[in-house]
């Protein structure tokens, strides 16, 4: 079977950590027809006139699935960015992040392992906002609705039953933000009834936030609404080795898009020492959502084989390989794990 996937390799860092997982996706010997995007962001600006050219919103309405590498966003000025375009444009309501512990790489914990469900279209990031010159006044409105609250809950509450986390979290600040985290609290509170197998508990944000740097192992499964999982799921990253380690993907009814969850990391571009392992974790998410199990578990313990043995890692974890090393290392062991 051949899958046909929007792939689109972004910039700075993007093309060198999507080339490293082609490399290694490859190696599963699963056959992809790639359409492939190589203008967006900037460049698609220069080219098009557009961000966001409308060919790849089409491309992934079709094809249902894509592949995502970083792209660069102006800060304060310039263009809206085009990553929370696609998640609003395509409804991609779910961000999902898993942050587990990698064998060998050094960090505070040991053993955490737990997903994050961010609400990824609504909440702070509604973009209703206004500025009222006369008075100083700037207001950006935190819009929770009921659907978009009961899908994103749904999503979690039947993800970790499928998965077996045992226990779902709600993260919230119902204690300030009466009606809007109120309703979101109420909601999923109600929702925990239908799933008895499920240990269900709420906390408040900021508790949260150092329940996670004291106790991460204690949690497995935490929704939120958009900001708060914004915040969270950057945190989960950092306490299993930073972003360029954990994968991302938002996930929407009819369409997803799999992404590395770091930026284009403009510092080091173009120099074949970024770590593609974020990406390559992001495209192992990918198979999974396919069905792809078998080449799915192969790249995870590839992954992991290669990062505990030390031999073949980037220089930010200590290596002297590079981008594309890194990635034959990992293709060469996929390939004979499914050999
Ligand atoms: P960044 O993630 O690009 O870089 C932060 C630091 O981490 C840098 O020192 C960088 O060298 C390092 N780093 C990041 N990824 C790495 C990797 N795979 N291997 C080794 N080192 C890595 O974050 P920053 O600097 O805040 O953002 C740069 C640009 O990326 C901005 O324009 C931002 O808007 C954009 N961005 C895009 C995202 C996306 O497309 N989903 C997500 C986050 C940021
Ligand atoms: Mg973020």
């Amino acid at each position: 079977m051949t899958y046909r996937v929007t792939l689109l390799p972004g910039d700075g860092i993007g093309p060198e950590v999507v080339d490293a997982t082609l490399t290694v996706l490859e190696a599963t010997g699963i056959h992809f027809e790639w359409e492939r995007f190589d203008a967006i962001g900037a460049s698609a600006i220069e080219a098009f006139g557009e961000p966001l050219p409308a060919s790849i919103l089409e491309s992934i309405k079709k094809n249902k699935v894509a592949l995502k590498g970083p792209v660069t966003t102006p800060v304060g000025t310039g263009f809206k960015s085009v990553n929370v375009q696609l998640r609003q444009k395509l409804d991609l309501f779910a961000a999902v992040r898993p942050c587990k512990t990698v064998p060998g790489i050094e960090t505070p914990f040991k053993n955490v392992d737990l997903v994050i469900f961010r609400e990824n279209t609504e909440g702070l990031y509604a973009g209703i906002e206004n500025y009222d010159e006369r008075l100083g006044i700037a207001d950006s409105i935190k819009r929770i609705t009921r659907a978009g609250s009961e899908r994103i809950l749904r999503f979690a509450f039947e993800y970790a039953r499928k998965h077996g986390l045992g226990k779902v979290t709600l993260v919230h600040k119902a204690n300030i933000l009466k009606l809007s985290s109120g309703m979101f609290l109420d909601m999923g509170r109600k929702m925990s009834e239908e799933y008895p197998d499920l240990e269900f508990n709420d906390r408040i944000i900021d508790n949260m936030a150092m329940q996670l740097v004291m106790r991460p192992q204690d949690y497995r499964c935490i929704v939120s609404t958009n900001l708060f999982g914004d915040i969270l799921s950057d945190l989960a990253a950092g306490l299993v080795g930073g972003l360029g380690m954990v994968a991302g993907a938002n996930i929407g009814e009819e369409y997803a898009v799999f992404e590395a969850v770091h930026g284009s990391a403009p510092d080091i571009a173009g120099k074949n020492v970024a770590n593609p392992t974020a990406l390559i974790r992001s495209a192992e998410m990918m198979l999974r959502h396919l069905g792809e199990i078998d080449a799915a578990n192969a790249i995870q313990q590839a992954l992991y084989e290669t990062l505990d043995e030390g031999r073949c890692r980037t220089p930010d974890l200590g290596g002297n390989a590079s981008t594309s090393q890194f990635a034959s290392c990992i293709a060469e062991k996929v390939a004979s794990i499914l050999g």
